[in-house]
């Protein structure tokens, strides 16, 4: 275990300086992958998963997984599986969630029988993994609510092999939720805080739960891991960097809140005198960011400013070409166009998938970035699991 500390001074130490870098992330999906990477760091844990409480549902939010993720490094989709588990005794996370009480299980096939949880076998059987030890811990906020659970598994021995948690995780990692869930508290209010300014800038129907700017943002942000992967960009630069584009990403069209309602929702074909209006809004988004007063400031004018850019300098509003498209412009050019086919719009109907691919890799080196393309097409079915996880209608599955 040669990440971990030798005594609990340095632990305390090393949670504070935890505590200061949580507080620090803007996004929640970066916010929660850090937190359990932490955490499995801390607790040596091959596998770990959050669920944040929404509905009075217990919303399967983020997941990391070692073992599977050496078995296909290339694969991304489980982070965006969609479940939910109901709060009540019935589930492990449920009954944490109900207690506020942190549980160490040593062996989940092996339950006291005098206990009402049971281990549900479903997710080892859809993953194909084993798991064993457990340990969940409830993220309460300083007002004694819980808003969600956190779930680590399997901590390992020096050989790799599972062991159990120890009672010292235990103790320290209660800790370390209450800094967990105070940063995730604030990465929600700025996560509700953007989407109310996407639903001012493109007035949207009320029901609409910002799915499309949540499928171009992950879509983007899946699309610069892999070209950050071939480009072999450090993995710290490649984490902050996430972090800010999936939140820059969802701004992209916020310069629309200066287009009239009649341009914005005519349902039908833009007339020439109109369409000229509505491409004013790359440069009025930019204009909102143009202080550069942050990272995540800098983005967003940058992607708002280039996002309707063409490879081939056919684009609007500067006719930048190539490379000089920031590749931030690049990536959501791609995105926001396939969300924009494949999905129905005030003024179109939705397109079929196979015209859509088509047309995609028929703009590659004219509309778009060929490597660009071919790192989209390239992780097809993780882009396929994110359009599943935020689909257009208010309805959700539940398993
Ligand atoms: P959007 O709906 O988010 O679409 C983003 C981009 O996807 C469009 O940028 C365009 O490149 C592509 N796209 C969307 N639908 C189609 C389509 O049916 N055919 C093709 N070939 N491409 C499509 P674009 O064209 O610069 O438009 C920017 C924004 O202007 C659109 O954002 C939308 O809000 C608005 N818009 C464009 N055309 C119309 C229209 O005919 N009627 C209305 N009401 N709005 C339009
Ligand atoms: C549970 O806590 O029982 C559900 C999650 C899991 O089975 O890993
Ligand atoms: C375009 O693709 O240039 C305009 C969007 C449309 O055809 O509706
Ligand atoms: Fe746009
Ligand atoms: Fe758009």
């Amino acid at each position: 275990m040669t990440t971990l500390l030798n005594n609990n001074d340095d632990k305390l130490t090393q949670l504070l300086k935890i505590n200061d870098e949580l507080n620090h992330i803007k996004d929640i999906d970066s916010l929660l992958d850090t937190i359990l990477s932490k955490t499995r760091r801390l607790t040596n844990a091959d596998a770990g998963s959050i669920f944040l409480l929404e509905n009075r549902m217990l919303n399967f939010s983020y997941v990391q997984n070692d073992t599977l993720k050496k078995k296909d490094p290339l694969n991304n989709k489980q982070i965006y599986s969609n479940f939910s588990i109901p709060v009540n005794e019935k589930s492990i996370a449920g009954y944490v969630a109900l207690q506020g009480k942190s549980l160490k299980i040593d062996d989940v096939h092996n339950l006291d029988n005098t206990v009402p949880y049971s281990f549900n076998k479903s997710f080892d059987e859809i993953a194909g993994y084993k798991t064993q030890s457990m340990m969940t811990i409830p993220l309460i906020t300083t007002r004694s609510q819980v808003i969600g659970v956190m779930q680590i598994i399997n901590a390992k021995d020096e050989a790799g092999n599972p062991i159990p948690f120890k009672q010292a995780d235990e103790n320290y990692l209660n800790f370390f939720a209450g800094s967990a869930t105070s940063a995730i508290e604030k990465a929600k209010m700025t996560r509700e805080i953007i989407l109310r300014m996407i639903k001012m800038a493109e007035l949207r129907d009320p029901k609409e739960t910002g799915s499309h700017v949540n499928r171009v943002a992950s879509y983007s942000i899946e699309i610069f891991q892999k070209w950050a992967e071939y480009h072999n960009l450090k993995y710290s630069e490649i984490k902050n960097y996430k972090d800010i584009l999936r939140i820059a990403a969802m701004l992209h069209d916020v310069g629309k809140v200066a287009i009239s309602d009649v341009i914005l929702k005519k349902p039908a074909k833009l007339s020439d005198e109109e369409f000229k209006i509505m491409k004013t809004h790359a440069y009025q988004g930019a204009k909102l960011f143009r202080g550069n007063v942050s990272e995540l400031d800098a983005l967003s004018y940058e992607i708002a400013y280039t996002h309707h850019e063409k490879w081939n300098g056919r684009g609007y509003p500067r006719k930048l070409k190539g490379e000089d498209i920031p590749l931030s412009g690049r990536i959501v050019a791609l995105a926001d166009v396939y969300d924009a086919l494949i999905s129905a719009r005030v003024y179109k109907k939705a397109w079929k998938e196979s015209d859509v691919i088509d047309t995609i890799k028929q703009e590659s080196g004219h509309h778009f970035d060929p490597e660009i393309v071919e790192i989209f097409l390239s992780i097809y079915d993780v882009i396929e699991a994110i359009r599943l996880k935020f689909p257009d209608l208010d309805i959700r599955t539940f398993i």
